[in-house]
């Protein structure tokens, strides 16, 4: 009763939150200022609503870099982000300043490995093709080769990342019976790999064996376009390359290259460079991909998770207590 409302914290939203859930969690203790339209805040709204805030709940949508956190000021105590992901703020600008950095890891990870799989099979059996053509009049008749596609029976299955999400998506891949699961990882895995069976192999390995390629690793400046030109020469005629992480790991002028030219048999992509995509860019105009529009953690159950889990990260690094999920800076 006498703490004041001068006196409480205060935190800034930059998004309208799901459902609420987080943004009511945060009034019960802190002072909240939200943007509240569906488009991301722009960044001089941005610069101003931050000056003197104890918190920023943000997105994956946000650069959250060294202007922004120095324009808040010395009182900012927290930055927690409704991702897994964290690549969009300046981890080592918060360790310079002991500014405490929260996320949201294993919450998403059966959603995102669900629609990787989605987008897995979507594109290898041209999902998306084939229901074009029930609508514009291309379905003429049954026929033994229409719309034929690459079936994950008997392929061989390579994972770039071999996380939380990786493993997630590996275990759902054993039950379509491919003759050999591989990962390339930083490091081991033993006992998570024993589990579905999977063989660790050297990047080049992988690309020049593997069927299905499937990018499940975090966007950092080792992995940062690591799917180039060469690596595309060096994949089978007949790979499918799945990519549901972030599109910075993929030199997109590379892969559209690859697929236009047939050098590689298809792409399912929910992650692109930019985000949202032109409507005039390149990779639009061939039949041989599938592009989502990054929805790989947008389950209704998954997302209010999410939301909580970010707002009661800031209520607890506010007090100084420990957090659901804090970036080790
Ligand atoms: C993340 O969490 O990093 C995803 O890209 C969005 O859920």
């Amino acid at each position: 009763h006498s703490r004041m409302t001068s006196e409480l914290k205060t935190v800034y939203v930059t998004r309208p939150d799901v459902a609420s859930v987080g943004i009511e969690l945060l009034k019960t203790e802190s002072n909240v200022s939200s943007w509240s339209e569906p488009l991301p805040v722009p960044r001089d709204e941005l610069l101003r609503q931050v000056v003197g805030k104890n918190a920023i709940y943000c997105a994956l949508t946000d650069k959250i870099d060294a202007e922004v956190i120095e324009r808040a000021g010395p009182q900012l105590k927290c930055i927690a982000t409704i991702s897994v992901g964290y690549e969009h703020i300046d981890i080592a600008e918060c360790k310079k300043r002991g500014i405490r950095v929260g996320y949201t890891p294993d919450v998403l990870t059966d959603a995102t490995a669900e629609l990787t799989v989605a987008l897995l099979l979507a594109t290898s059996r041209r999902l998306f093709e084939a229901n074009k053509e029930v609508y514009n009049g291309g379905w003429k008749s049954w026929a033994p080769n229409w719309m034929c596609g690459q079936g994950l029976k008997g392929t061989r299955v390579g994972l770039f990342g071999f996380g939380r999400i990786g493993q997630e998506i590996a275990a759902r891949i054993v039950s379509f019976k491919p003759s050999l699961l591989t990962y390339t990882a930083r490091s081991e895995h033993v006992a998570e790999a024993a589990k579905v069976n999977a063989q660790r192999v050297r990047f080049d390995e992988m690309l020049c064996k593997s069927d299905f390629i499937i990018v499940c690793c975090a966007l950092t400046p080792e992995t940062k376009e690591v799917f180039n030109a060469s690596a595309f020469e060096k994949m089978k005629p007949n790979a499918i390359f799945i990519n549901t992480a972030r599109g910075g790991v993929v030199d997109q002028p590379a892969l559209c290259a690859a697929l236009k030219e047939r050098r590689i048999l298809g792409a399912g992509l929910d992650v692109t460079t930019p985000e949202p995509l032109p409507l005039d860019e390149p990779l639009l105009k061939l039949d041989n991909v599938v592009i989502l529009p990054h929805i790989g953690s947008a389950d209704v159950n998954t997302r209010t998770e999410m939301s909580r889990i970010t707002a009661l990260n800031i209520l607890a690094a506010l007090k100084g207590e420990k957090m659901i999920a804090e970036v080790s800076v």
